[in-house]
């Protein structure tokens, strides 16, 4: 496959390359068909009448394909409006129901890699409800070791409201140890939240067996809608709102159920579920040749032009090649000749950037940080967003000093 031509030079291809995943995926035909299907239906699920129950009966079927894939009971199925909600009313809801039940726990245990959704809502509590941060060490690939998360809540036990770590890194890929964590902070009875958004659907992912108390996921990374996410919270979790309203999730999240997107979530889960190990294993396949392909079609072959950042344990999903400075590759920015969508950051940090406020936490959290922590951040990086037949990969490039 000629992703880029031998000598390093780089053809235009035939088709658009996308290389996105990572950001969003292509709604899968099925979904948009279960989708239109809905909306073209009348009835809120909340409604009594035959229209409302009708609805309610989508809502409710899709809740239990949901559940059933994730290993979750249909009552642990929160519906919100995506991954950004979910950890919100993760990471807030259950910081403030633990400090409610003792004062004393302020303390958030995170990681500097966790997607803006988990970052800001930390940064949130910071700012404006006394919270503190404890960072667990991470390892040069973003990992986290069950000892490093014990050494943090060591520092002081009694204080930690919860640990928020996520399953699957959106840029570099890495995948935690979920449940050895989740068994350190069961020790410590502390409730463990994990941003699976990027697992989900890629990697098995079940709420029982995790251990979590919560897991974040979202539909339009695997072939849903935008706008329709869950959080799987475990039986017996106290969470405090953050949405107050009709109390339609269980009192937890208020908001008109949205039928049509329920449905077409349901749907993708249940074809991503089906398809994951095949898909996993042809992704795996392409990532591989793509990478041995990169690495062979970089012209400075006298140099480390283009190490590869990976973790052992990694999604096949994800790609991520760091570049050290002044190796010479022309990798800069996106040329619509060469027909691949390409991007500086993750969404997000892109969304920010191009708002002027670049120098946020997720640029701290980049992928440059994550090989070489002990390095400032400000360093070129490139994410090339690429094609048909790539299915849920992201491609960074990073400049290393
Ligand atoms: C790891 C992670 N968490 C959360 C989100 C936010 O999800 P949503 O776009 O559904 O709000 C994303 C999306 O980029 C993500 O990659």
């Amino acid at each position: 496959m000629g992703y880029l031509d031998a000598g390093g030079g780089r053809r235009a291809p035939a088709s658009p390359v996308y290389l996105d995943h990572a950001a969003t995926t292509p709604m899968l035909p099925e979904a948009i068909e279960a989708m239109t299907e809905e909306l073209a239906e009348l009835g809120n699920p909340s409604s009594l009448h035959n229209a409302g129950r009708r609805a309610r009966r989508v809502v409710e079927e899709s809740r239990e394909q949901i559940a059933a894939a994730y290993g979750a009971r249909p009552s642990e199925v929160i519906f919100t409006s995506g991954g950004t909600e979910a950890d919100n009313l993760a990471v807030k809801g259950l910081f403030w129901a633990r400090r409610a039940a003792d004062p004393a726990r302020r303390r958030v245990l995170t990681a500097p890699i966790e997607h803006h959704a988990v970052l800001d809502s930390v940064g949130w509590l910071q700012h404006h409800e006394g919270a503190e941060v404890g960072r667990p060490a991470l390892d040069d690939v973003g990992k986290i070791g069950p000892e490093a998360l014990r050494e943090a809540i060591e520092t002081d036990p009694g204080a930690v409201a919860l640990v928020s770590i996520m399953w699957a890194n959106n840029e570099v890929g890495t995948i935690q140890p979920i449940t050895e964590l989740t068994g350190v902070a069961r020790e410590y009875r502390i409730p463990f939240h994990s941003d699976a958004v990027q697992a989900a659907g890629q990697l098995p992912v079940s709420l029982a067996d995790s251990g979590a108390a919560a897991l974040t996921v979202t539909a339009h990374k695997i072939g849903g809608p935008v706008g329709a996410g869950a959080l799987l919270l475990a039986r017996g979790t106290d969470l405090v709102p953050v949405l107050h309203g009709g109390g339609q999730e269980r009192d937890v999240r208020s908001g008109t159920l949205d039928a049509p997107a329920i449905r077409a979530f349901a749907v993708a889960v249940e074809i991503a579920t089906a398809r994951r190990a095949d898909e996993t294993k042809r992704v795996a396949g392409l990532r591989d040749d793509l990478i041995a392909q990169v690495l062979a079609a970089v012209p400075d072959a006298a140099r480390p032009a283009c190490a590869l950042v990976a973790a052992p344990t990694r999604s096949p999903f994800r790609i991520c090649f760091c570049r050290p400075a002044g190796a010479g590759v022309a990798w800069k920015t996106p040329h619509p000749a060469v027909n691949v969508a390409v991007s500086t950051a993750a969404a997000p940090s892109a969304a920010r950037a191009r708002a002027g406020n670049a120098a946020s936490p997720a640029t701290r959290a980049s992928p440059a940080r994550l090989a070489n922590p002990a390095r400032p951040a400000d360093r070129e990086r490139f994410s090339a967003n690429s094609s048909t037949g790539f299915p849920l990969m992201a491609f960074f490039l990073t400049e290393l000093e």
